[in-house]
């Protein structure tokens, strides 16, 4: 989704602000465009398209100034073009929006009945004109976002700067992330920690409804008209942290900080020492829950599907998984003693944020398993479970799917052995099989050049491709698709093995590439007929299995890889890095936009 900067600065704020919006470029965007103030009046650039378009429409007509803001637009209302793009202006303030204005219309329909007139056909510019008309008739500009806020309805973030006020920057968030950062003397706001990490480690999170006056020498932050105090955290975050380092794409670092990041996880919610698994303090008893509820969108969602038959075989626990999206609307009726967990990377994901709302409402206990602890998601939940894998920029998610597992295992475990369906031999079993993970992971990754084949070979001039596998394997087969599909726009998608003879197979010809997950666990005999089942019909089987998989069917496939042998339990965590392989390379040998694939957002803030 959009992303926001602002920056109140002593030298020229151009070249920060476009420094900023590339950092910010992973979350997705058509357009782009920056305003300062010039000699007190507004002056903008805008251009449609990448960052590359901005900078050169910048070197065409340089913009001086030493205060200014800066926004990537993913479009909602208006298509993308240089008229819709932000800051949207008139000749009082300029405005950067993330979100949407849901009462846009009735706004705009009283501003258009007072005369104004509108220049886009985007809903922040009943933002911009009802500043206007609040600055016109006398208010300052603190009074006038005061009241504006009071009058807006929707989830947004947004900044502005107003002409002749070289002095002030405000913002105001309501559902949507804003990150106040401190310098020395200078001021900074934006969408996340992310934008601001070169500048500054200083930085406050605006809470919802908050709106917040930046100066050079801080912010004041009101929630209505009542002053409120933010506490300033030292955000870990550098720009080493944050590069593609010796990558040709964030999707491939990612990819290959998995051993890492899995790790550090693992230390996190296991005790090497005693073989187990350690959770926080939950402030519910595994015993008392009557069902478990999971949500979560995309990936995440997969995640979920992944966790349901651990938290079914481990701990017999009921569990529902649902798409955030239909949950929030369905609303399914939910036990009393019901544990809703939400999985989500950014924590952001509006969807997700409604479900858990809704769960509230239904007097579930919330658990979340996100990546950025300040998300709105984490601030809502009862217990959050970290996953601890770093900032994630590829728009496809990786390492924060993975870590996700990681987590929900360990949940999965540890609700087991409270339950007593989990013997203590049983969990040391599963702590060590988690413990060899990352090795078994770069194993995985060090044969990278034969995923490389398989895509370049098998994969990458198919119009249609199928994932299959079973139990476990089936949500791991969705990712598979999913991955392809985004990253390369080939059609994919992925089947319960056992549900290719209710139709899928009709699909099969010697075209249509079918890649098998296949470990061997204890339903591998069942994935094994459904791979002769696409063999009879002339498919092009791709086996992904262990030692013991390959010498079965491997001389069937078309082509295969031989996966480390890995516990079943911990299997779909390490077939999901394959799949990402797989995807990763075909879309390199089709030369699509890998880290930024079309039309999608990295953070998805709106419906
Ligand atoms: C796909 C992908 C998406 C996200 C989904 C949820 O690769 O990344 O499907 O998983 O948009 O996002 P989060 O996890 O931020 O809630």
């Amino acid at each position: 989704m959009c992303g926001i900067i602002g920056i109140i600065g002593k030298a020229p704020v151009t070249p920060l602000l476009l420094d900023a919006l590339k950092r910010l470029e992973y979350r997705g965007y058509d357009s782009a465009g920056v305003a300062t103030l010039v000699n007190g009046h507004i002056d903008r650039r805008r251009a449609e398209g990448k960052l590359v378009n901005l900078e050169a429409r910048l070197k065409a007509e340089p913009l001086p100034g030493t205060i200014g803001i800066g926004h990537t637009r993913w479009a909602t209302h208006g298509k993308p073009s240089e008229r819709n793009a932000h800051p949207i202006a008139t000749d009082r303030v300029a405005i950067v929006h993330n979100g949407i204005i849901e009462n846009f219309q009735e706004l705009k329909d009283g501003l258009v009945a007072e005369g104004r007139r509108f220049d886009s056909d985007t809903d922040t510019e009943v933002v911009a004109q009802l500043l206007t008309s609040y600055l016109e008739s006398q208010m300052s500009p603190e009074e006038a976002m005061g009241k504006a806020m009071a009058r807006l309805r929707g989830a947004f973030a947004l900044v502005a700067l107003f002409s002749g006020r070289h002095d002030i920057l405000m913002g105001a968030r309501r559902g949507s992330s804003l990150a106040v950062g401190y310098g020395d003397g200078e001021m900074y706001i934006g969408t996340d920690a992310l934008a601001l990490a070169p500048f500054t480690s200083r930085v406050s999170y605006l809470e919802d409804d908050d709106w917040a006056v930046l100066k050079a020498d801080g912010a004041t932050v009101y929630q209505g008209t009542q002053k409120v105090k933010r506490p300033i955290k030292k955000s870990g975050l550098s720009s080493a942290l944050i590069g593609k380092g010796n990558h040709q794409h964030f999707m491939l670092k990612e990819i290959h900080e998995q051993p890492t990041v899995i790790g550090d996880t693992l230390q996190s919610y296991l005790d090497p020492a005693t073989r187990s698994v350690s959770l926080p303090a939950l402030p519910f008893d595994w015993n008392k829950v009557s069902r478990v509820t999971i949500t979560g969108c995309g990936t995440a969602c997969y995640a979920g599907m992944i966790a349901k038959y651990w938290f079914e075989k481990l701990a017999r626990l009921a569990v529902e998984v649902d798409v955030a999206s239909e949950m929030r609307y369905r609303e399914p009726p939910l036990p009393d003693g019901g544990v809703c967990i939400a999985v989500s990377q950014s924590g952001e994901t509006v969807d997700t944020l409604e479900a858990l709302r809704y769960a509230q409402s239904q007097k579930q206990t919330l658990l979340s398993v996100v990546n950025v602890p300040e998300s709105a998601i984490a601030r809502l939940s009862d217990v959050v479970l970290p996953t601890l894998a770093g900032p994630e920029i590829g728009v496809a998610s990786t390492k924060a799917f993975t870590t996700q597992l990681v987590v929900l295992l360990a949940a999965a475990i540890a609700a087991g052995r409270a339950r007593g369906t989990l013997s203590r031999d049983e969990e040391e079993r599963l702590v060590l099989a988690m413990i060899e993970l990352p090795a078994r992971v770069n194993e995985t990754l060090n044969m990278e050049e034969d995923y490389r084949r398989i895509a370049e070979n098998t994969l990458a001039a198919a119009r249609d491709v199928l994932y299959l596998g079973r139990g476990s394997s089936f949500p791991v087969a969705l990712e598979g698709a999913l991955k392809l599909k985004e990253l390369s726009y080939i059609h994919a998608e992925g089947y319960a093995g056992g549900e290719m003879k209710h139709g899928p197979i009709a699909l099969i010809d010697d075209e249509v590439p079918v890649v098998v997950v296949a470990p061997t666990d204890p339903i591998f005999d069942k994935i094994a007929s459904n791979f002769e089942q696409v063999r009879a019909r002339g498919g092009r089987l791709v086996l992904l299995s262990d030692k013991a998989g390959v010498a079965r069917l491997g001389a069937k496939a078309e082509t295969s890889i031989m996966m480390p042998d890995v516990d079943p339990i911990v299997a779909p965590i390490l077939y999901t890095v394959a799949v990402q392989l797989l995807a990763y390379y075909t879309a390199l040998a089709k030369g699509t936009d890998i880290d930024q694939p079309r039309n999608l957002a990295k953070s998805v803030t709106v419906e």
